[in-house]
């Protein structure tokens, strides 16, 4: 077979596609059977599980999510339960796994399904699509594998591999190819097992087609890597070189009452780590003091006056399109008294209420290592 360019695959799908499909379903399947991750989501075919599962494993790895999805379904093991259950609880559960529009998406579309589906997850590709977080890739992958649909789940993995078997040698990264390799996927799924057979595809990806070094003297379907005949497994898939995500720098205020009660505000509820809590503060502007910002945050945040005092701790985070290092700062309460002008709610909290209060992972952090102070600090009030 020829390397692929990009107009060429649609031929390719008609004239080679149906000699190797048989051939790579076989082998693929075979070797998920004998090498398949055991992985909790695998051991149901409970349509709600699987859903979870899915909205989980959306950009997160599956050891990070193992330990949450046993805790999500122990508080929420229905849907019924789930939709009836507050959003604070269903983002506490989330509290660090990231990408929290998942978990108010995962609520929404858990009302919905009680709602409009009685209580079943569809099994409809367009009308899945329409709960909220249900997108194509999560739509193939939930109806493959909880109710046996001949669909593709075409992810980053699956990508890298198809065009390695393929040699697609056209930047990957655009609306263009990835509706092409919509298209190959779809044709190569078989009738019989497409559940295993995306799953073969997750678990290959993850484990021999591997973005570096790809182990393809393990690989089952080596045979008919076009990629590995041209010797261009370490080159494919090609993508543009994304740009430098930038640095962004933000101050937190660590404040007490004379009680001993850390301040801290909810989020709005829609934008970064909607609803989730937070201590007040917020982003610094280039060659603007930190002490300076602060205060102006804090007084758009909750209206009251404080005054910057010790450097307390600063933590560093990576979200998707920037970096970020936040400064905490210990904070004297000059005037005025909370409002929720910039942000949801706000709450004088004790150590044992911030435990239940679902915190983004970058808070958690800076009040992590701020704990020995915020305990001593109650000490000494009471
Ligand atoms: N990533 C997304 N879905 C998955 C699944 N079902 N198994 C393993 N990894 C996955």
């Amino acid at each position: 077979m020829r390397c692929l360019r990009v107009w060429d695959i649609q031929t390719v799908m008609m004239k080679d596609i149906d000699k190797v499909k048989r051939s790579l379903g076989r082998r693929l399947l075979a070797w998920y059977r004998r090498n398949q991750r055991s992985l909790p989501w695998r051991k149901t075919d409970d349509p709600y599980r699987i859903w979870i599962s899915e909205i989980m494993l959306q950009q997160t790895q599956v050891d990070t999510v193992i330990p949450y999805y046993h805790r999500f379904l122990k508080t929420f093991p229905t849907v019924a339960l789930l939709a009836c259950a507050p959003l604070q609880n269903v983002l506490k559960a989330w509290e660090n796994l990231g990408y929290y529009s998942r978990a108010k998406n995962i609520h929404a579309a858990a009302r919905m399904v009680v709602e409009k589906f009685g209580g079943r997850i569809p099994d409809n590709l367009e009308v899945i699509q329409t709960l909220p977080g249900v997108g194509q890739y999560t739509a193939g992958a939930i109806l493959s594998i909880a109710y046996g649909q001949a669909l593709p789940a075409v992810d980053g993995n699956v990508c890298r591999i198809l065009c390695r078997l393929f040699a697609v040698r056209q930047p990957v990264d655009n609306a263009q190819m990835q509706k092409q390799l919509q298209k190959l996927a779809a044709s190569l799924i078989p009738v019989k097992h497409p559940g295993d057979f995306n799953q073969a595809l997750m678990d290959l990806g993850a484990t021999i087609c591997k973005t570096k070094n790809p182990g393809c003297s393990r690989c089952p379907v080596a045979c008919h890597c076009q990629a590995r005949l041209h010797d261009l497994q370490n080159i494919l898939p090609i993508t543009r070189k994304a740009p430098a995500i930038p640095h962004r720098q933000a101050a937190a205020a660590v404040i007490h009452n004379s009680k001993g009660m850390l301040l801290v505000v909810q989020r709005p509820a829609s934008g970064l780590l909607a609803s989730l809590w937070k201590l007040p503060g917020g982003f610094i502007q280039e060659g603007e003091n930190v002490e300076n910002s602060l205060r102006h945050s804090v007084k758009e945040e909750l209206g009251i006056s404080i005054w910057p005092g010790k450097h307390l701790a600063s933590v560093n985070h990576t979200y998707t399109h920037f970096r970020i290092t936040l400064q905490a700062y210990e904070c004297r309460l000059l005037k005025g008294t909370p409002k929720p002008l910039g942000c949801q709610n706000w709450h004088w909290v004790s150590p044992s209420d911030l435990k239940k209060l679902p915190l983004s992972k970058i808070d958690r952090m800076l009040l992590v290592h701020h704990n020995n102070f915020f305990k001593d600090r109650l000490h000494v009030w009471k």
